[in-house]
């Protein structure tokens, strides 16, 4: 009798974590039998990777559900998996909620999904959303040597001690953990003799690592040793976790790429307080203007969450002029969203509408710094690593070192290749650019 592969289809919806946490789960999956497909329609298994972080993230989820409830009906066989954030907070509502699902796992457990998947197979049920004390990540300690993407995500330090006062993740991500060093170094080589070229250390609060001496610069100085290493990219971090070595790697590391997610939330010293962020908007100001002498072309990004409870018109101007004295290349805005569980949920909430005017203000100006930051661009070169042919044939894109998207007319292989590149246009999402060397 011959094995058929079992199809899995994995929708990942949220944070780079659940991006990197989707492909680990598939890993697992594969030694089960299961194989990748993008086509949800011919599944055996779809796992919904979730997010928590604000409420239509989460409510997509039984949205979802409600779309692949004709499949199931269709085919009793197909199992349904929720892991992710939701599955952590939510863990056995969600079955109440919607029977039909099979497994629930947390992104703390998915280790055990070998297990479960042979329960559910019996036409069990299995749940798993605890905080084990076995870490994941040793017992799925290798990964298959796949060919892979030349820009690699790296899980290496997980949950968050911040609890800030609007967020869940403390909650559902749990306590902060930092991966040994060198594991993430094993992990590393091995991306990179499959074909990776730039990885993106991830964490809830990744400059907080502490897995081996010097904190998260210390790991990026020794992940720099990896010969074909080229680039490495850290997200996200807190302004409190930027210590004086990591500032100073972004001077010094040549392969430290000069981007940096620093979110900073509110530009108001009283709603900074209010959401527990342990920093005035004029620390958060000394701390881009030391990173910025370490490297001075640095391209800055943060998030945003307008419309905190007790956010006056006068916090919001806060917000608004701390975005210009900055000046960002991108960032990410919030309406704030009350999360079940968080100091910030007990406080009234701003009426909707005065949330969406200062939304659109917000995005207003930020949108024009981004686009600036695109423009100015233009004539100068950057290195770009090249990730797959242009929708047009004869045209290669990538990223360049400020992870502005570029595209260049070029014949050939240039996947995993890295070149200097000439900015000759800015568009809104992306540049365009010739080949020099
Ligand atoms: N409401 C709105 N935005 C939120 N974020 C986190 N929690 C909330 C919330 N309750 C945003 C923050 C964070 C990003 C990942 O999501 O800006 O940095
Ligand atoms: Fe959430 Fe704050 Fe931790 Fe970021 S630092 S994950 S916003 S609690």
């Amino acid at each position: 009798m011959t094995n058929v592969p079992k199809k899995l289809f994995i929708k990942t919806y949220g944070c780079q974590m659940n991006v990197y946490d989707s492909e680990r789960m598939a890993e697992t999956l594969a030694g089960q039998g299961y194989e990748t497909t993008q086509d949800q329609s011919e599944a055996d298994m779809v796992l919904l990777n979730t997010c928590h972080i604000r409420e239509k993230a989460a409510e997509k989820l039984y949205s979802d559900l409600g779309r692949i409830k004709p499949l199931k009906v269709a085919n009793p066989d197909l199992k349904i998996a929720v892991a992710g954030c939701v599955a952590q907070a939510e863990g056995e509502e969600i079955v109440k909620r919607a029977p039909m699902v099979d497994l629930v796992v947390g992104p703390q457990s998915y280790h055990r999904l070998p297990e479960m998947e042979a329960r559910i197979q019996t036409g069990k049920r299995a749940l798993d959303t605890d905080f084990p004390e076995d870490d994941k990540f040793e017992v799925m300690k290798s990964r298959p040597k796949v060919a892979r993407a030349p820009a690699a995500f790296l899980t290496i330090q997980e949950g968050c001690d911040k609890f800030c006062a609007f967020c869940v993740v403390p909650y559902t991500r749990g306590a902060e953990v930092s991966r040994p060093a060198d594991r993430i170094i094993d992990e590393a080589r091995g991306l990179v003799e499959n074909g990776v070229r730039e990885v993106t250390l991830l964490g809830q609060n990744v400059n907080a690592y502490h897995g081996c001496e010097g904190g998260l610069a210390g790991l990026c100085s020794q992940l720099s040793q990896i010969d074909g290493l080229e680039r490495i990219r850290y997200t996200t971090s807190h302004p409190n976790d930027m210590d004086d070595a990591l500032i100073a790697a972004h001077g010094d590391n040549p392969k430290l790429m000069p981007y940096l997610h620093l979110p900073v939330q509110s530009g108001s010293d009283r709603i900074l307080k209010a959401m527990n962020r342990k920093h005035t908007a004029e620390e958060y100001l000394r701390i881009i203007e030391r990173i910025r002498a370490a490297r001075p072309d640095i391209l800055l990004t943060s998030d945003f969450i307008v419309g905190f409870p007790g956010e006056t018109d006068a916090d919001f101007e806060d917000t608004m002029a701390l975005v210009r004295e900055v000046n960002y290349g991108m960032a990410y805005s919030f309406k704030y969203s009350v999360r079940p569980g968080t100091p910030a949920a007990e406080k009234p909430e701003l009426p909707l509408a005065v949330m969406d005017e200062r939304l659109q203000r917000l995005q207003a100006l930020l949108k024009e710094q981004q686009v600036a930051a695109q423009e100015g661009m233009v004539g100068k070169t950057t290195t770009v690593l090249f990730e797959k042919r242009g929708r047009t044939p004869g045209q290669w894109g990538g990223k360049s070192e400020h992870l502005h998207a570029v595209h260049v007319e070029a014949e050939g292989e240039l996947r995993g290749e890295i070149h200097k590149v000439e900015i000759l246009n800015a568009m809104t999402n992306s540049l365009t650019g010739r080949i020099i060397g």
